[in-house]
């Protein structure tokens, strides 16, 4: 297994392992129809483009097990996806592990994050703290209850 960064030719592999990550890991946290709505339909045509930055990817030979993206201006974390057979295998926590060290090198002192409702227990587990249930706006115009999280980067010790 190994972890690499993606390039805009992963956006394809990236869409799909999005659409089984949500579907599986945020079922009965969400009405079913706007999560089908939201993990599903076709990969918007500027999807590529977001694959330009810091993100990284976890394979196992071929096959794509896990996503996860930082952006070292705003210390915002986003796209961390696992795919349901390696779920609960430690895939989540290598890739936070990464981010959270590159925000590091970068000088970053803190991380933001939105929660969908059903990470909240994996990020809690991670350092990161919650407040008030918020709204994530998705770029496809939905609108779910997420949990807006940061932990800081400041006398923590990074996560192993
Ligand atoms: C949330 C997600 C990224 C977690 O990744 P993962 O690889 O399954 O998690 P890990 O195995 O690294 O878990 C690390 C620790 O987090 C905690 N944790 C993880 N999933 C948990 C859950 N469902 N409930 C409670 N605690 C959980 C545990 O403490 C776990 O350690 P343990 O297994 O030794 O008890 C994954 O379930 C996922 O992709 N879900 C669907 C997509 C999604 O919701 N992404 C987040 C968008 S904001």
């Amino acid at each position: 297994m190994h972890l690499r960064q993606a390039t805009p030719a992963d956006a394809a592999a990236i869409w799909e392992l999005r659409r089984l990550s949500l579907l599986a890991g945020c079922r009965g946290f969400y009405p079913d129809d706007l999560l089908e709505a939201w993990a599903g339909g076709p990969m918007p045509a500027d999807f590529a483009q977001h694959i330009r930055g810091h993100w990284y990817l976890i394979e196992e030979g071929q096959q794509l097990l896990a996503s996860g993206t930082v952006n070292l201006d705003s210390g915002r974390l986003d796209g961390l996806l696992v795919h349901p057979e390696a779920f609960r295998q430690g895939l989540g926590k290598w890739m936070m592990a990464h981010l959270e060290l590159l925000a590091r090198q970068h000088g970053l002192d803190s991380l933001s994050l939105d929660a969908s409702l059903n990470a909240v227990p994996f990020y809690s587990a991670l350092g990161f703290e919650g407040g008030e249930t918020g709204f994530y706006q998705s770029p496809r115009g939905m609108t779910l209850a997420c949990m807006p999280m940061r932990k800081s980067l400041v006398d923590t010790a990074p996560q192993g």
